[in-house]
C-alpha cells in the first residue's frame, strides 16, 4: 500500500487567478504582511486585516477549481485513505474539486474565529471587525487564519503521515515558510521518496529526488495519471 503526502502551497491555485505570495505581483508585493498576517497587526488595525480577508474571501468565492485541484481529487479518489493531502493556502478549491479531508495548516477563508472563547463557524461573505460571537457573544471575531508567529493546525498528524510516507509530493510552494518548508527533509529521513511539482525550482529544489517544472494546471494531472497508471499495472 502506498503512502503519499502531499503538500500544497499558492501555486497550485494561481492558475485559478488567485494571487501567490512571492512571485512577481504576489500579495507580500502590495501588503505589508506585518499590517494583515501577524496577530499584531489585527490587534493594531483590526478594520484593515477583515478587509484584506474579505478582499480574498471575495476572490475565492469568484475563482473555480483548476485542472490541478481535479487531479489531486480524482487521486484521493482512487486511492482511499493512502493520499494525505495538506495545504498552506486557506482557498476552499481543493474541496470544491471533490477533494475531502483537507488538512488546512494556515487555516481557511471560509471559516471565522472567536479569539476569545474558541468557537469556529462558517465565516459571513463579508466579515466585520466586533461582530459579535455566536458562541460567547463577545466582539473578538477573526477569520481563522493561522498568521505569522501563530501555530499552524493539525501538526500532529501531518507528522504522523510523513513519518509513513512512502512518497512526498510538494506542489506549487516556493519553500520559504517553516514548517512546511521542512516537511521534505522530514519525509526523506523517513524513507520516503520525494517529487517537487513547480513553476520554478523552490528554495529548497536540491532537497528532493526529482523536481519537474511547469505550470500545475498542466503537470500535476500528468504526474496523476503516472501514479494511477502505474498503480493499475498488475
Ligand atoms: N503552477 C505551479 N507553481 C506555480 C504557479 C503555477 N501556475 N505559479 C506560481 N507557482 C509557484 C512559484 O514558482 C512559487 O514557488 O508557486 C510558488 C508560490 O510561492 P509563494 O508565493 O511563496 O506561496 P507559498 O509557498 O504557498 O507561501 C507559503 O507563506 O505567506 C505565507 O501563509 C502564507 O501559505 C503561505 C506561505
Amino acid at each position: 500500500m502506498q503512502r503519499i503526502v502531499i503538500l500544497t502551497g499558492a501555486g497550485l491555485s494561481a492558475e485559478s487567478g488567485l494571487g501567490t505570495f512571492r512571485d512577481k505581483g504576489g500579495l507580500w508585493t502590495k501588503y505589508d504582511l506585518e499590517d494583515v498576517a501577524t496577530p499584531q497587526g489585527f490587534a493594531a488595525n483590526p478594520v484593515l486585516v477583515h478587509e484584506f480577508y474579505n478582499a480574498r474571501r471575495e476572490n475565492c468565492l469568484q475563482a473555480s477549481p483548476n485542472p490541478a485541484h481535479a487531479a489531486l481529487a480524482r487521486l484521493q479518489a482512487a486511492m482511499p485513505g493512502q493520499v494525505t493531502l495538506v495545504t498552506q493556502n486557506v482557498d476552499d478549491l481543493l474541496e470544491r474539486a471533490g477533494a475531502g479531508d483537507v488538512i488546512h495548516m494556515h487555516g481557511q477563508l471560509m471559516r471565522a474565529l472567536c479569539a476569545a472563547c474558541g468557537h469556529r463557524w462558517d465565516a459571513p461573505r463579508v466579515m466585520q471587525p466586533h461582530a459579535p460571537c455566536p458562541a460567547c457573544a463577545r466582539a473578538a471575531t477573526r477569520p481563522d487564519i493561522v498568521w505569522f508567529g501563530e501555530f499552524p493546525y493539525q501538526m500532529d498528524r501531518i507528522d504522523q503521515a510523513l513519518a509513513r510516507a512512502d512518497l512526498f509530493v510538494a506542489i506549487g510552494t516556493s519553500g520559504n515558510v517553516y514548517p512546511a518548508a521542512g516537511f521534505v527533509q522530514e519525509a526523506a529521513l523517513a524513507g520516503a521518496r520525494t517529487l517537487e511539482l513547480n513553476l520554478d525550482a523552490s528554495a529548497n529544489a536540491g532537497l528532493f529526488d526529482e523536481t519537474r517544472l511547469g505550470p500545475a494546471s498542466r503537470i500535476v494531472p500528468g504526474w496523476v495519471e503516472d501514479i494511477l497508471s502505474a498503480t493499475a499495472r498488475p
